[in-house]
Order: structure tokens, then C-alpha cells, then sequence
């Protein structure tokens, strides 16, 4: 593969015809055990937001994906943001940040927070942060510390539909 720092990738907003490609782009980032997480049980109850979720391409072929859903959190209208992937050889090229804040831009734009489950060492250089998040009940076991929002000053209670 080309480095796609070396050429033009474009980004789509999700379309249904995408979905066969990202899921054989999740099977490769995250294995089997993808459907096991806390995140997983949001996104059985959440409402799909295809409008902020986005692809990356290099030509025809799918680089990366980030999908969103509408949640509330206790009684706060969010958005959940997740899973971001991006294909083993095409990492470290910025694609996995650019989806980050074309995703976070559309939800703030909307009106929305936006809430994670990942790592802060690499979500925090987008502006998330796990201080907001300690009275944040996710459907799920979860590590509080991973528990991350951006665009709101205090989120409590459960994540729900
Ligand atoms: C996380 C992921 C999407 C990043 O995609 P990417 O296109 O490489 O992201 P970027 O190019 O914007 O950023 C790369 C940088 O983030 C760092 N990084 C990646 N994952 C990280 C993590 N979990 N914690 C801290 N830093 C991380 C890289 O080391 C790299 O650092 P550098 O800029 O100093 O070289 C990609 O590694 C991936 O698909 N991983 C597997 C799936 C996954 O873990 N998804 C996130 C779920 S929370």
C-alpha cells in the first residue's frame, strides 16, 4: 500500500452500501472479541447516526471508520462515538484523527456531546477527557478511566436510548 500521507485519500459520510467493507475492516482491528465490550451493548440500543459517522478511502478501498450513535446520558441528548478504526497499514498517517474530528465537529455542530470508551493518551489531543465522565454509568464492566466527552462540563447517569 501506498502511504496515504503520499497521496489523496478521501472521507465520505457512511453510507449503507459501506457497511460490508467496515465490517471486515472491525474483524481485522479488534478480532472476535469486538462483540463482547461495554461499547457493544450501546450500540445494540442506540439510534445509528450515519450522517456523522465517516470512511476513509484510497481509491475504492476502505482505510478507516468511525460510527456514531444517538444516546442520552441520564437525561443529556449525546452522541457515542465508536468504533474508530483504521487499517493496519495505513495507520500513523493522521487517518485515525481526521475521522476523530470530522465525527466530534458534526456532533458538536448538532448541538450534541460526545461520549467514548478509549484510551485518553490518544483521544485527549482531540479535546476529550475522562473529568467529566465520573458519574457516567455505562451498560456494562468498564474502566471509568477510559470513559471520555467532549463538549460538555459534567455527564451523570446511565447511557441509555
Ligand atoms: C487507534 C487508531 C484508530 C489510530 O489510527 P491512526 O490513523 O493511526 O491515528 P493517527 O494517525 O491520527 O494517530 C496516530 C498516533 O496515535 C498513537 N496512538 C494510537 N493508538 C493509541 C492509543 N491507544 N493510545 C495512545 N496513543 C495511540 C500512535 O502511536 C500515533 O502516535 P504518533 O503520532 O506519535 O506516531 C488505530 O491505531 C486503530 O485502528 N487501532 C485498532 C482499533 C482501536 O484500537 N481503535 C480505537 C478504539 S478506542
Amino acid at each position: 500500500m501506498i502511504a496515504p500521507a503520499e497521496q489523496a485519500l478521501s472521507y465520505t459520510q457512511e453510507q449503507p452500501a459501506d457497511a460490508v467493507a467496515i465490517e471486515a475492516l472491525l474483524d481485522h482491528a479488534f478480532g472476535p472479541g469486538r462483540f463482547v465490550k461495554s461499547s457493544e451493548r450501546v450500540r445494540e440500543f442506540a439510534l445509528f447516526r450515519p450522517d456523522m459517522s465517516f470512511c476513509a478511502w484510497d481509491g475504492g478501498r476502505l482505510v478507516g471508520s468511525v460510527r456514531m450513535w444517538q444516546v442520552r446520558v441520564g437525561d443529556t441528548p449525546a452522541v457515542f462515538l465508536g468504533p474508530l478504526a483504521v487499517q493496519a497499514a495505513g495507520r500513523k498517517f493522521g487517518v485515525g484523527g481526521e475521522l476523530v474530528q470530522m465525527a466530534s465537529a458534526a456532533a458538536r455542530a448538532a448541538g450534541f456531546p460526545v461520549l467514548l470508551v478509549g484510551d485518553e493518551p490518544y483521544f485527549g489531543r482531540f479535546g476529550y477527557s475522562a473529568a467529566p465522565c465520573r458519574g457516567v454509568v455505562m451498560p456494562g464492566p468498564v474502566d471509568q478511566r477510559r470513559v471520555l466527552a467532549l463538549g460538555a462540563d459534567k455527564l451523570e447517569g446511565p447511557v441509555r436510548a
